[in-house]
């Protein structure tokens, strides 16, 4: 049978869930708001905004499915519906009446295979006249920048720059749907202690983990959930397979409910049965480290500078149990630290599990190597969400290679790492409001317990 939207040249596909509309949707006051912050902070100039939406990917086997739809989170912050084909356009000269919200018509076929109705909008096909009637101005394109016209690259350049700074404070209504994942995300952690026994699978507990999710009101995960045992606990992206719990083994989790596309991102290290000395100190030198880390995320403070004394405090660690060698701050200047913590201390969290990271206005990345895995190089400001998330892994891949054996000679105990290698890692992430004063631990109510 032949299904399409005539109306956006598309053929049309069942795609679940298209067409939602936010709870954000029928909160005009906070999109209002949240649009005039967004219009007084881009250097628009006299230039248009066209954001667009994005159009769904089909599933390559003819299934007539598609991936799940994600409007684009430049277009969602600010339209908040999640429509395929939407297009969101702001004329500067109009001030808070430049907005305007296209959406394609739904089909008979979109009611009928898939229960769309109707978004809120003017329909799609009135954007062709509304860019007319704005001839010859310039054009920044954001979002997936799927409608073909002509944009300036530079304009897009620097609103894309100017809206991502604008995101990373939170309004209430994006703190509310984050506490609402941060609770469901916590039902889904308090399920684990219980679950830590001999045999159990990473796939069997990643299956008990996201049905508390969802029965704690989560409407997806925000990413997909990791979970590692034993060895696999070192893998940083570590997707749940067949590996069965054995007595001894860590366990790493770190997963995220989302509800109406805000996630929380947690990260919780477990022993199975009785944790090893080694084990233990290994996971305290994080706790401690993360503790610290937490303690430092003040208004102001730069992450760059937080990352660097993070690793000192994991090196320090490392030292004291006999891993590493020397000062730790000159084993960190010589980036040493990477091959036990090899990523960034975290990144901002929200819509999206990496939100609105980068850089801060007018910044060039950091040159240095040891830095390129962070995701955001900025001071804290006030109703930022970030994620903290130090950990120290045995990485195989990383220890047994040669050049850095030879390089680091000296400053790591070779035969000590040799013997733990199949260890596995720790890795422990809480996600946090910054305000005037402490930190929020939006997630410190999710235990932390070898
Ligand atoms: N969930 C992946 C991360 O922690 O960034
Ligand atoms: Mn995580
Ligand atoms: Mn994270």
């Amino acid at each position: 049978m032949t299904r399409g939207n005539p109306a956006r040249g598309l053929p049309e596909r069942h795609c679940p869930g298209l067409g939602k509309v936010s709870k954000l949707a029928g909160m005009n006051p906070a999109l209002d708001s949240r649009r005039a912050r967004v219009a007084a902070a881009l250097p628009l100039g006299d230039a248009l905004l066209v954001i667009d939406a994005g159009e769904p990917i089909p599933l390559p086997e003819g299934s007539d499915q598609c991936y799940s739809f994600r409007a684009h989170a430049e277009y969602y912050y600010l339209a908040g519906l999640e429509c395929p084909g939407a297009v969101l356009t702001y004329d500067p000269r109009d001030g808070a009446a430049g907005w305007a919200s296209f959406v394609p018509v739904v089909t008979e076929g979109e009611r009928v295979w898939e229960g769309r109705v109707q978004p809120p909008g003017r329909p799609l096909g009135e954007l062709a006249a509304w860019l007319a009637a704005r001839r010859g101005r310039p054009v920044a394109q954001l979002g997936a920048a799927t409608t073909h016209i002509a944009a300036d690259s530079e304009n897009s350049q620097r609103a894309r720059a100017a809206l991502t700074h604008a995101r990373r404070v939170k309004d209430a209504a994006e703190l509310d749907l984050l506490r609402r994942a941060v609770a469901a995300t916590a039902r889904g952690f308090s399920e684990i202690p219980g679950l830590l026994r001999p045999g159990l699978t990473e796939r069997a507990l990643q299956i008990e983990i996201e049905a508390e999710f969802f029965r704690g009101g989560s409407t997806r995960t925000g990413y997909h959930s990791l979970v590692g045992i034993g060895p696999h606990s070192a893998v940083l992206h570590c997707e749940p397979g067949p590996r069965p719990m054995r007595d001894g083994d860590l366990v790493l989790v770190d997963a995220g409910a989302e509800v109406d596309r805000y996630t929380a991102d947690v990260t919780r290290t477990y022993a199975c049965g009785q944790p090893s000395a080694f084990q233990r100190d290994l996971y305290q030198v994080v706790l401690g480290a993360q503790e610290r880390a937490i303690a430092r995320c003040i208004a102001g403070a730069e992450w760059k500078a937080i990352h660097l004394a993070t690793a000192v405090d994991l090196t320090a660690g490392l030292v004291a149990m006999g891993v590493m060698h020397g000062a730790p701050e000159s084993l960190v200047a010589q980036d040493a630290h990477t091959l036990f913590f090899p990523h960034g201390l975290g990144h901002m969290v929200g819509l999206g599990v990496r939100d609105a990271s980068g850089l801060a206005p007018g910044r060039k990345p950091d040159p240095r190597a040891s830095l390129r895995t962070l995701r955001m190089d900025l001071p804290l400001a006030p109703g930022y969400v970030v994620t903290v998330e130090p950990g120290l892994y045995f990485i195989p891949p990383l220890l047994n290679d040669a050049v850095r054996r030879e390089r680091y000679r000296d400053g790591i105990n070779w035969p000590l790492v040799e013997h733990h290698l199949q260890t596995g890692g720790v890795r422990i992430e809480d996600n946090l409001l910054i305000t005037a004063g402490a930190p929020e631990n939006l997630t410190a109510g999710i235990a932390k317990q070898l």
